[in-house]
């Protein structure tokens, strides 16, 4: 994909799953990379510095705001700006309503909210220096249309749809784009967490494809978002979900 070659991209939640999948992608795309994850990413950072990508693991808390300032200067400090931030770290903590607690309402709210204006906040001084920069923002076809069981995961990837509207109202003028991913049902380990007769039963019936997603087809995504030839794509929610949703 066109000027995605040197650009320097941070991928929250980088070490599994979507976020991999999406690290990989841009590395393939001649981009340094840099994995920022609570959980461990140095395997997969030293996997792609064996096929000479520059690459650097941070691990990082995004609901903990030194921390998040420690990842932004290491990775400019390593690579001198930074282009892309994917924020895609995020949790579930699935229950319904009536079970639903403060203490999980909170987590999921600290991690999948918090934790995006957390780290866009810490990596638009930067961007706005260089008048250029792209944020993608991971939301979720649940943001868009509810899930049974998931009304805390609901609000935060309704609310980061918000947050990427406004803040590509705010700094178009700065040469900055922001845009949301929508992805479906994704075979990953958060996917896999879902009780095997839900899963079956209700979620993939709804799929036309009859299959989850591969990560790589968010990565695809992604890549092509940050790309040249999306540079007049801004504040858009663009789905990846296999046509679960209509
Ligand atoms: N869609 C449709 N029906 C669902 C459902 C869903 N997502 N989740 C649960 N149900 C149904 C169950 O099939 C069950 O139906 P029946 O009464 O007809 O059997 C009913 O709701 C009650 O469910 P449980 O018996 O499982 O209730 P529980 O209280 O033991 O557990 C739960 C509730 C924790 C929400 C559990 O059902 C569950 O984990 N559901 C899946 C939730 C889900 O879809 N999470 C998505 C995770 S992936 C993700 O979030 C990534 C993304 O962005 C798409």
């Amino acid at each position: 994909m066109r000027g995605l070659k040197d650009k320097v991209v941070l991928v929250t939640g980088g070490a599994s799953g979507i976020g991999k999948a999406t690290a990989l992608r841009f590395a393939e795309e001649g981009a340094k990379v840099v994995i920022a994850d609570f959980a461990d990413g140095l395997e997969v950072v030293n996997a792609m510095k064996a096929k000479n990508v520059e690459a650097l693991y941070v691990q990082v808390n995004v609901t903990d705001t030194d921390s998040v300032a420690a990842m932004a200067a290491k990775a400019i400090e390593t690579f001198g700006r930074i282009d892309v931030l994917v924020n895609n770290a995020g949790i579930t903590k699935d229950s319904m309503m009536k079970k639903m607690t403060k203490e999980t309402w909170d987590a999921v709210i600290a991690v999948n909210l918090t934790g995006v204006f957390n780290c866009t906040a810490a990596v638009l001084p930067q961007m706005l220096q260089q008048q250029s920069g792209v944020v993608l923002t991971a939301s979720s076809v649940v943001g868009l249309y509810g899930n049974m069981g998931q009304a805390n995961y609901a609000a935060t990837k309704w609310g980061v749809i918000g947050m990427t509207k406004s803040w590509a109202k705010e700094m178009a003028k700065n040469g900055l784009r922001f845009n949301c991913v929508a992805p479906g049902f994704i075979g990953t380990d958060m996917v896999r967490k879902i009780p095997e007769q839900v899963l079956k039963e209700k979620i993939l019936v709804k799929v036309p494809a009859g299959r989850l997603g591969e990560p790589e087809e968010v990565a695809a995504l992604y890549a092509f978002l940050a790309s040249d030839d999306a540079k007049f794509i801004n504040g858009a929610v663009i789905s990846v979900d296999g046509a679960c949703t209509i």
